[in-house]
């Protein structure tokens, strides 16, 4: 069983809009997917709760309990878990870290959130976990990301190859408890597409 921890110490950086895309990719590849949602804004959750799909599955948990939620998750024969976390430090970020397998900063292109980004770095590093960044909600084409990069490069941390752009159609999908992907392409308006 795959485990992957979205983990970030600044609100709004895309943690629950990465997390729930993840999962439904995960999910439309063919895997036994389930959302951990241990932010007590529970925004993961109420994504799965307006969802007309039964997966992927989410579990609202506590971070201390997380460790016997992915012994049930494997005991349930999933493949795969995505955490979805909050947007504050320790202690819950470190143990965290310390289950899963790998984990994702995600980090807009902006000043704000790339100065917070080292906690996050801290965090992973402490607790000797893989990490690896994701540019997320970049302005189409920018000249921010290329410098973003630049800034995240000196991290010591991998970088994904590509940026998430931002997109109106992720803030509609998730509240509308889908993905983007699962928009009717056929009915899908420009709004939707920004
Ligand atoms: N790629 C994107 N394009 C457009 N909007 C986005 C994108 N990613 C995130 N957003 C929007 O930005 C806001 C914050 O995103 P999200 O809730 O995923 O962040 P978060 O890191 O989980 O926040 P928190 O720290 O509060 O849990 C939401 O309104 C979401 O719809
Ligand atoms: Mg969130």
């Amino acid at each position: 069983m795959k485990t992957l921890a979205f983990l970030s110490q600044k609100g709004g950086s895309g943690k629950t809009t990465l997390a729930v895309h993840t999962a439904v990719a995960v999910h439309e590849s063919g895997e036994r997917v389930a959302i951990v949602d241990t932010d007590i804004q529970k925004s993961a959750t109420i994504w799965g709760n307006a969802r007309h799909e039964d997966a992927p599955i989410i579990a609202t948990a506590a971070a201390a309990d997380l460790a016997e939620v992915l012994k049930a998750a494997r005991q349930d024969n999933m493949t795969f878990v995505i955490v979805d976390t909050a947007p504050h430090a320790a202690p819950d970020a470190a143990r965290i870290a310390k289950a899963v397998d790998l984990v994702a900063i995600p980090c807009r292109p902006t000043a704000f959130d790339l100065a917070a980004v080292g906690s996050a770095v801290e965090i992973v590093k402490a607790a000797k976990a893989r990490g690896v960044f994701v540019l997320s909600a970049c302005p189409f084409r920018s000249p921010e990301i290329a410098e973003a990069r630049a800034m995240l490069a000196d991290y010591g941390l991998p970088l994904a190859p590509v940026e998430i752009t931002d997109r109106r159609a992720f803030a509609r999908a998730v509240a509308t408890g889908r993905a983007v992907t699962e928009f009717d392409s056929a009915g899908m308006s420009p709004s939707d597409v920004n």
